[in-house]
């Protein structure tokens, strides 16, 4: 059964899809991967495996498709997922323009449908990894990754949750919400812009689901703004992301 937020966010996505169009082809332009709200270089980073040639990866809410294109431009063979129609229309779109392989399919990254073993990759930059319940994303992940492969994610930083004020609208530096209560965050009911029902955990019980689930934890990296000031992005203002890890992400080996 599809639980009532997995609606939520694919018919938000649907609505939402065109306003992320221009970031999409951007980033399908460029030949060399960055991550998240402060576009922060691979080669800074070191989430990817150096050579993707004849790996199996699956991105799981790929939206407009970029990161599946950049591990296609490694050497992989890519599945990408997503809920939202229209956002796999742009990843489509760009894809042929771009002339790729990737296999795009629509679904619903929680119950995601591949054989158990398929990947030797398994990624989510703000896909699942925030709009999908980790306590029924990840177990799948761990399914259809073959033993050696890995989980890169790529999230909000929980003390970005925390700090996230009522409205939805600015990280500050008050603490709004439960750090130990930390799970679903629903945002659909916000009077100005409403949002989507999104999900994030307290580290110690990211750290728990991975080791219920035999992923062990490779790296964790706290993301910081870049050095230079630029504007707020997504709400969080670059003095904060100075000072306080606003995205995280995880390099998982499954076991
Ligand atoms: C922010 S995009 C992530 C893609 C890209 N890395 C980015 O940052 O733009 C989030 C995507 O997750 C997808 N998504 C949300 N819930 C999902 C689910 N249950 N299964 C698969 N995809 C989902 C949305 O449709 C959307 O395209």
């Amino acid at each position: 059964m599809t639980s009532d937020y997995v609606v939520q966010n694919r018919d938000f996505w649907n609505a939402y899809a065109s306003d992320w169009v221009a970031r999409g082809e951007a980033a399908w332009r460029s030949k060399t991967a960055y991550w998240g709200i402060w576009e922060t270089p691979e080669a800074e980073l070191g989430l990817l495996p150096e050579a993707l040639n004849g790996a199996v990866a699956v991105e799981l809410g790929c939206g407009t498709g970029y990161v599946s294109r950049w591990l296609e431009l490694r050497g992989a063979e890519v599945v990408a997922i997503d809920v939202s129609q229209a956002q796999l229309a742009t990843a489509q779109r760009l894809a042929q323009s771009f002339s790729s392989s990737i296999q795009f399919v629509r679904g619903n990254a929680e119950t995601v449908m591949l054989p158990d073993q398929f990947a030797d990759l398994v990624i989510s930059e703000y896909g699942a990894a925030l709009w999908c319940d980790p306590y029924r994303w990840l177990p799948k992940a761990a399914r259809i990754l073959k033993r050696g492969g890995q989980l890169v994610m790529y999230t909000n930083h929980p003390l970005s949750v925390v700090c996230l004020t009522a409205d939805g609208e600015q990280v500050s530096e008050r603490l709004s919400r439960s750090y130990f209560g930390l799970h679903k965050q629903d945002w659909t009911q916000l009077a100005n812009e409403p949002g989507g029902v999104e999900f994030n955990l307290s580290l110690s019980n990211w750290l728990a689901l991975f080791k219920a689930n035999d992923l062990r934890l490779e790296s964790l990296h706290e993301i910081r703004a870049p050095d230079q000031k630029v504007q707020a992005q997504f709400g969080v203002p670059w003095g904060w992301a100075r000072d306080y890890p606003s995205e995280l992400a995880f390099v998982l080996n499954r076991c």
